[in-house]
């Protein structure tokens, strides 16, 4: 598929089949994903692949017993093929923009980061992965962080990491709940582009 298709038609896919995902494929797409642009070259971004039988133990490090018992979307993801964990090392880019060549920003303490830059990092080559899924004819869910990232982290043994997201992969089966971010109205993405001085 062309990367305009690609782009137009990815949507969250947050309900499964239950299908096998190849892992060995997903793997070679994350470091595919991987090549995705990195801050100073830093190579600070990690993805984990989950297989199937650990997504239910992801779900019960990474939420609470009350949202799984009234999730009308937990029994949907839970049959998902794999997960893709995507972390990131702060720490190395602390270190790297702390060498000779970048130590005028001031970015070798993490603290001083205007823009944390493994976030970005982490997005970019989340992006890229959601692409090669979608490429794949798959679906894929990302779930932000937002709680119990210590509980994660230390499931997946990544000290000293940062969550950024998880990345749900699986074979649709258009049983979604409707999302309620869909529902809301936002200027399109033709009206969020802006000219200046042309
Ligand atoms: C940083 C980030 C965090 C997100 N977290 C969640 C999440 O926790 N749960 C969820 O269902 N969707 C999550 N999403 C997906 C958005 O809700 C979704 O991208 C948005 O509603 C637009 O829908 P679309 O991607 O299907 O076009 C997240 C997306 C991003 C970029």
């Amino acid at each position: 598929m062309d990367l305009p298709t690609l782009l137009t038609d990815r949507r969250m896919t947050r309900s499964f089949t239950g299908d096998p995902v190849d892992l060995d494929a997903l793997t070679r797409a994350c470091a595919l994903a991987l090549r995705a642009p990195t801050a100073g070259n830093c190579g600070g971004v990690r993805m984990t692949v989950v297989g199937p039988e650990s997504v239910t133990g992801y779900l019960e490090r990474a939420t609470d017993p009350e949202w799984r018992a009234a999730s009308r979307r937990v029994g949907g993801l839970s049959r998902a093929g794999a997960l893709v964990v995507v972390t990131s090392r702060p720490t190395d880019y602390a270190t790297r923009y702390g060498e000779p060549d970048k130590a005028a920003s001031g970015l070798s303490d993490r603290d001083a980061w205007v823009v944390p830059y493994w976030h970005g990092d982490a997005g970019m080559a989340t992006m890229a992965l959601l692409l090669l899924v979608q490429d794949a004819g798959l679906g894929a869910a990302l779930w932000g962080n937002f709680r119990h990232e210590d509980r994660v982290l230390e499931w997946l043994d990544a000290p000293g990491e940062s969550l950024f997201a998880t990345v749900f992969v699986g074979h649709p089966d258009r049983l979604d709940p409707p999302s309620s971010s869909r529902r809301r109205v936002v200027p399109s993405p033709a009206e969020r582009v802006r000219r200046h001085g042309i």
